[in-house]
This record gives structure tokens, C-alpha cells and sequence, in this order.
């Protein structure tokens, strides 16, 4: 929580893995939020932020990229209703540039990549962000067969009777369309059109949609396509997906085809090579922004030649040679009303600024984080200030600044509380730490309530039909107060039954729930204790290397002496350091938290680790050493293509090297190869390997 404010390069390794771990969580609920149940709790501008900072973080620290990161994933699991749809080809999602100065790296990187010489030009397509929902719209043999959502990239809904409704979207091809061709772009609705949409839905009694993008999702997710063809949809195209046969050498060509198809395409599309020249067409989007009839977030960036975009191919859940460009966040002034600490559950206070309610960029906001104790300080900020507040920095919005003109000697500098709000324990601060915690571990009820919900969250035990809710109701009637309780409500049927709301169907379904996790896997089971910087990825990393909880219990027992070799066999795992050593030891040489895990080993069988099976390549697992310069790709494409392969790939050459692949002109890498008797392969050796 405390950490999101401070630069990612200066963040320790452990507040990295805690915040990576927070992003992971957050950016799942926002993308369920958002894809499966339409209704946003966040702006685009603050979700972009989290994908920002997570990209960021993992790029500073990538041996702490989440087995579990949202950078690998796009979008959300699908909703019900609909039939599922593969996609012939993902559909993918955009990396963000915020400032001129990231299109210029963009631009480099690909030159970079593409190892251009500079006399070489790459031309950019620049075409609006449309703030809308994508679709993918696939023709055979020229007639519409199927529409579908993007859902979560590899599969999506079958939405084909909706997007028949929108009078874009043509039922046909011309005749010379290749046989199978899938086109896609964005579903959106105009702003006027939204407008009277909503004041038709307020005399008809219902619930208006907070922005035209909501009306869009909601108006396509109609299992009812009569109500769907009611609405005003409109659609641009984009991009294409499957083909069977190329209709262009370049993105514009591919445009301008399908425009003289009948297809619309944004009229403010635009090609450019210069990087000055696409800024100045983002300027100059930006500036009609205002005057469109719709909504758009941004501009998109795309390298124009379709053989360069092969060549780039993707990053994680994004193309190497596309980038949306976003317009700023918007701010707001508003009164900042009350400063509150919440607490959570390592005991981390948090200050929370309660807002007068404003609108911004959309969205009613009423909350603020102010991170922590110094930066209430930094911004000297006090209650009854009136505040600058922005929603783009995070999920709830950021104070930006204290409007200190508006003062008008009633507001006094806030003082942090140096106990705990919730149980009167000592909060303290550790001296590198800008966190203030409370001491009281579990004897803090807020403490112990947020530990049960970490206990039963979804990626630890998942308990189906008990969450949050049901541990804070068990909790305060004290059914349940530590985890193993939760595996003793089972005998407790009859108690449970009498419960208000409760019957003997529901107390059943309960209890299957709780019986079905019983038995659990290691990494689940070290994740769910909730040990401060051990989130998926190093809860998996412990039980692969451990693999079973008797073994990681003695270890980490032992660890506790920094002498010990059983300190040094943990502090080296690859991904493991010294700082997340000291919470593990402490965790497991706690009393409180002995007596927890031998009261829970008493009810719950833990599954010993498996090792799961990895990708399914000639390379995967291999260890791979490029030297010499290559002449079919860049250095960094072969490390790409080697790595989406599974292989990892290294600077230097050792015994554990598994290929040396070299380019001309290569050194001491090949002859220190040869020595070491590994398999040396030329660049054409290579190829023919992957292929
Ligand atoms: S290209 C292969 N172009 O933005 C890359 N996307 O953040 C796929 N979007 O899922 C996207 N306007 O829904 C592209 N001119 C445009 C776009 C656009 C809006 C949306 C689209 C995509 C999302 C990615």
C-alpha cells in the first residue's frame, strides 16, 4: 500500500515483491470489474497506471515477475451466457506511452530490434484510440460467420447475433475477399447518442451507464439481441486477425482496403515517418478530442509494413510494434474532509483521505490514498483542506496537492498515530521502512481479520461461498477466529443452521466447500499464511524447492542462524533474498504462528510439490549464448524468439551452457565453448533446431 508513490528503482527488493503482489491482485479485480461484469470501479487513465508501475517494476526487477503476472495476461476470464469462441489468432492488448519521450524510445527500440540501418525509414500509421470494446468480426467465403468479444485474449464470446444489429458492420464481402478473413476493431457509441440513451433509460426507470464505454459493453452483452439492435452501436476497424490470404503489405493498404469494402475506419488515420510527425498528429487529435462525437483515450502508434510487424512480433500480451499513446488524467479540487488509518494485514497503517464528492474524468470519487506518514507530511496535507486530486496515478485517486491559498487557519498539521486505531498496540516504524506498523499481530482484530481473508482469497484456499464477508460476520460472533477454525465449522452444522439467513441447504453447500480444500497444494497453503513479501511466485519457488511443509518448517527453523548452511540453501534461491529470508524465519520461529500451523496440519492434508511440465520445445529448459554478430536477426529478436520458447538465454559461456549460437566474427565465447565441449551451433543450425 505504502509503496505505490515511490519510484520503482528505488524500492528494495521486498517492497517490490509486496507491491507486485498488491498490482496482481488489483489489476484481476479491475479486470473482472471491467470485462465480465461492465461496470468499472476505476478510470482507464488509474487501471493504465497499474499496468504502468507493474510493467515497471518487472522490467527493474524481472527474477520477481509474478508466475501469476498480469503482464502475461489480457483482459479477464470470460463471463457466462455466451458460447466461448477461440480466437485463430490472440487477440492482443497495447503497451501505453504517457510522454513524447516514450514514442521516441518506441521508435528506437524498433529500429533496434529490427536492426535498421539509418538510412532506412519505418513508417507509422498513427489512428485514434477509440474508447469502446473490441470485437472480432470473421467472414468465410464474404459472408459474417462469426462475431466475438475479445474476453481474455485466447478465448472470447460468441456475440454474432449483436453485432449483426450494427449497421457498421457489413453481412458481406466483395467477391474478391480472401476466403477467410477476420477483421477487427472497436464497438462504441457516440456521445450524443449516449446521452439521450441514458435519459430514455431514466424515464423508463433504470439505472443510466456512467459513460458511453459502459452503454457499449452493456448494450453488446445483451442476451437478447432485439434490445442490442435498440441501441446505437457504431464500429471502426482496426486490424485484422485470420487470414487466408493478405490483403495489403502494410497496415494502410490493409485500411484502405477495407475501407473501399464499405468497412468504417477513422477518418483521422494517418501515415507519417518522422517521430515529430506522428507527435504532432497526436497534438492535433488531442486538440479535436473535445469536438468528437466519441469517446477516444488516446492515439495508437503502428508500425506500417505487416513483414516489420512479423518480424517484431509480441512482448508478453502486447505487439512489439504498436503503442498507444494516452491523453493525460484529468484533475479535480475538491475538500479533503478527514484523514483515517486503516489497517491491514502485515499491520500496515494506512492513511485514507475522505473526499467531498466530486466528479472526475467520469467517475464520483469520495477517497483518496495518501500513501503513508511521510507523504502526508511532504504535502503537508490537513483535514478540511481543500485538495487537487487526480485520477490517473492509481486505483483510488491521488492527492496531487494541497491548495494552500484556500486555508483559512482552522486546519492543523496532521499527526500520525503511534498506536494502533483498532487494538491500542505500539505502531512502529522500522528505521528503513516508511511504513508504521502495529505490533499487535494476532492479538489485533484488524489484523487477524485481514489475515483470514488472505487466508480464504482466491488464490490461497478459495473456499467457494465463503469470502470476505462471511470471515468478517464468523470473526466478530468469534465461529471463527484462526484459520484451522474454519476447517472445524464442518462439525458445526447444526450451530451453523440456526445462523439468521442461513438453512440447511446453504450450511451443506458450505461445508462441501470447505471439505473440497481440505486438502491442499504446498504453494497454495504457503501463500495463504500470508508471510509479508511471500506472494504466489516465491510461495511456489519455496515449495518447489522444499516440497513438503515439514521440510520448509525445519529449514526455515534453522535458517534462523545465518551460519547455518540451511540459511545459506535458502538465501540462494534464485529469487529468494536475504530480506524475504528474515520474514520467512520469523514467521516460522513465531510461537503464535507454530501453534497456528501445527493447529492447521491437525485438520488439512498439504500436499507435497510436483514439479509441473514446462514448454513443450526443442529449446525449453536449455540454457542458449548468442555471440558474434548474427545476420537473420537482431541479437534481440533471437533472445526473444529463444526465450517464448523456453529457452533462457545468457551473456556468458559456462559449463552449464547448454548451445553457443555463433554470427560472424565471434571470439572467445566460441573458442571457450569448444573447450568446454558444448554444442556450438551456427545460426542456421539454430534455426532448423526451432523449426
Ligand atoms: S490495435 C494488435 N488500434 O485498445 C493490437 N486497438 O489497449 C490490437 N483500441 O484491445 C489493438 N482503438 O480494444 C488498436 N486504433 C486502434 C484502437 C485499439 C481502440 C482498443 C482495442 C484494444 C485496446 C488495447
Amino acid at each position: 500500500m505504502t509503496n505505490r508513490s515511490i519510484p520503482v528503482d528505488v524500492l528494495t527488493e521486498e517492497q517490490a515483491i509486496e507491491e507486485l503482489e498488491r498490482l496482481a491482485s488489483e489489476i484481476s479485480h479491475h479486470d473482472r470489474r471491467y470485462h465480465q461484469q461492465d461496470d468499472p470501479e476505476i478510470s482507464d487513465a488509474d487501471y493504465d497506471a497499474l499496468r504502468r508501475r507493474n510493467d515497471a517494476l518487472e522490467a527493474c526487477f524481472p527474477q520477481l515477475k509474478r508466475l501469476d503476472s498480469p503482464s502475461d495476461k489480457v483482459g479477464a476470464a470470460i463471463s457466462s451466457g455466451f458460447q466461448k469462441v477461440s480466437h485463430a489468432r490472440p487477440m492482443l492488448s497495447l503497451a501505453n506511452a504517457f510522454a513524447d519521450d516514450d514514442v521516441r524510445d518506441f521508435v528506437i527500440r524498433i529500429r533496434r530490434f529490427l536492426g535498421l540501418d539509418a538510412d532506412e525509414t519505418v513508417d507509422i500509421v498513427a489512428e485514434p484510440k477509440i474508447d469502446g470494446l473490441s470485437a472480432s468480426l470473421r467472414y468465410e467465403n464474404g459472408k459474417l460467420m462469426l462475431g466475438a468479444t475479445r474476453g481474455d485474449g485466447a478465448v472470447g464470446e460468441d456475440i454474432t447475433r449483436n453485432l449483426r444489429t450494427i449497421k457498421d458492420i457489413p453481412e458481406t464481402l466483395p467477391l474478391d475477399a480472401p476466403a477467410v478473413m477476420e477483421i477487427r476493431g472497436e464497438v462504441y457509441m457516440g456521445k450524443e447518442d449516449f446521452f439521450a440513451l441514458n435519459n430514455r433509460q431514466e424515464a423508463a426507470g433504470e439505472k443510466p451507464f456512467a459513460n458511453p464505454r459502459n452503454a457499449a459493453a452493456g448494450s453488446l452483452r445483451q442476451l437478447n439481441s432485439a434490445i442490442t439492435a435498440e441501441r446505437p452501436l457504431r464500429f471502426f476497424a482496426y486490424s485484422a486477425g485470420e487470414q487466408s490470404a493478405s490483403i495489403g503489405a502494410t497496415q494502410w493498404e490493409f485500411l484502405q482496403t477495407i475501407k473501399s469494402w464499405g468497412i468504417p475506419i477513422s477518418p483521422l488515420t494517418e501515415r507519417s515517418t518522422s517521430v515529430d510527425k506522428i507527435l504532432a498528429i497526436y497534438k492535433n487529435i488531442g486538440e479535436k478530442r473535445a469536438t468528437l462525437d466519441y469517446d477516444i483515450d488516446g492515439v495508437v502508434y503502428k508500425v506500417d509494413r505487416l513483414d516489420f510487424q512479423d518480424r517484431l512480433g509480441m512482448v508478453s500480451r502486447a505487439p512489439r510494434w504498436a503503442i498507444a499513446h494516452k491523453f493525460p488524467a484529468e484533475q479535480a479540487e475538491t475538500i479533503l474532509e478527514k484523514i483515517d488509518i486503516q489497517v491491514g494485514r502485515t499491520g500496515a497503517l494506512t492513511p485514507v483521505a475522505h473526499l467531498a464528492p466530486i466528479t472526475v474524468g467520469g467517475v464520483v470519487v469520495s477517497r483518496a490514498t495518501l500513501h503513508n506518514e511521510d507523504e502526508i507530511a511532504r504535502k503537508d496535507v490537513r483535514e478540511g483542506d481543500h485538495v487537487i486530486i487526480q485520477r490517473a496515478g492509481d486505483v483510488i485517486p491521488q492527492v496531487v496537492r494541497v491548495v494552500t491559498e484556500n486555508r483559512n487557519g482552522d486546519q492543523r498539521p496532521f499527526s500520525f498515530p503511534t498506536e494502533c486505531p483498532e487494538c491500542g498496540s505500539a505502531a512502529t516504524r522500522a528505521e528503513d521502512e516508511a511504513v508504521r506498523r502495529c505490533s499487535g499481530g494476532l492479538v489485533c482484530p484488524a489484523q487477524a481479520v485481514e489475515r483470514l481473508k488472505h487466508f480464504v482469497s482466491r488464490n490461497a484456499f478459495d473456499i467457494e461461498g465463503f469470502g470476505a464477508k462471511h470471515i468478517e460476520t464468523f470473526y466478530a460472533e468469534k465461529l471463527v477466529t484462526t484459520p484451522a477454525d474454519i476447517f472445524r465449522l464442518t462439525h458445526k452444522s447444526d450451530e451453523l443452521e440456526q445462523r439468521d439467513g442461513w438453512g440447511k441447504q446453504s450450511v451443506a453447500k458450505l461445508v462441501a466447500g470447505i471439505e473440497e480444500k481440505r486438502s491442499i497444494s504446498l504453494d497454495r497453503f504457503i501463500y495463504a499464511l500470508g508471510i509479508r513479501q511471500v506472494g504466489q511466485a516465491t510461495a511456489k519457488l519455496l515449495a518447489r524447492h522444499y516440497s513438503s511443509l515439514t521440510n520448509l518448517r525445519g529449514a526455515a527453523l534453522e535458517a534462523g542462524d545465518p551460519n547455518s548452511s540451511a540459511y545459506e540453501d535458502l538465501v540462494n534461491i534464485d529469487g529468494v533474498g536475504p530480506s524475504v529470508v528474515d520474514d520467512v524465519v520469523a514467521f516460522f520461529s513465531d510461537a503464535q504462528n507454530r501453534v497456528l500451523l501445527d493447529d492447521l496440519e491437525s485438520v488439512l492434508g498439504i500436499e507435497d510439490f510436483t514439479a509441473q511440465a514446462t514448454i513443450d520445445s526443442p529449446v525449453a529448459g536449455r540454457i542458449v549464448v548468442f555471440t558474434g554478430s548474427l545476420e537473420k536477426m537482431s541479437r534481440g529478436e533471437a533472445k526473444a524468439r529463444a526465450e517464448s520458447l523456453g529457452a533462457k538465454v545468457t551473456g556468458s559461456v559456462s559449463k552449464k551452457t547448454d548451445f553457443v549460437v555463433v554470427g560472424a566474427d565471434a571470439g572467445s565465447k566460441a573458442k571457450k565453448a569448444e573447450a568446454l565441449g558444448i554444442t556450438v551451433l551456427t545460426e542456421d543450425d539454430w534455426l532448423a533446431l526451432l523449426n
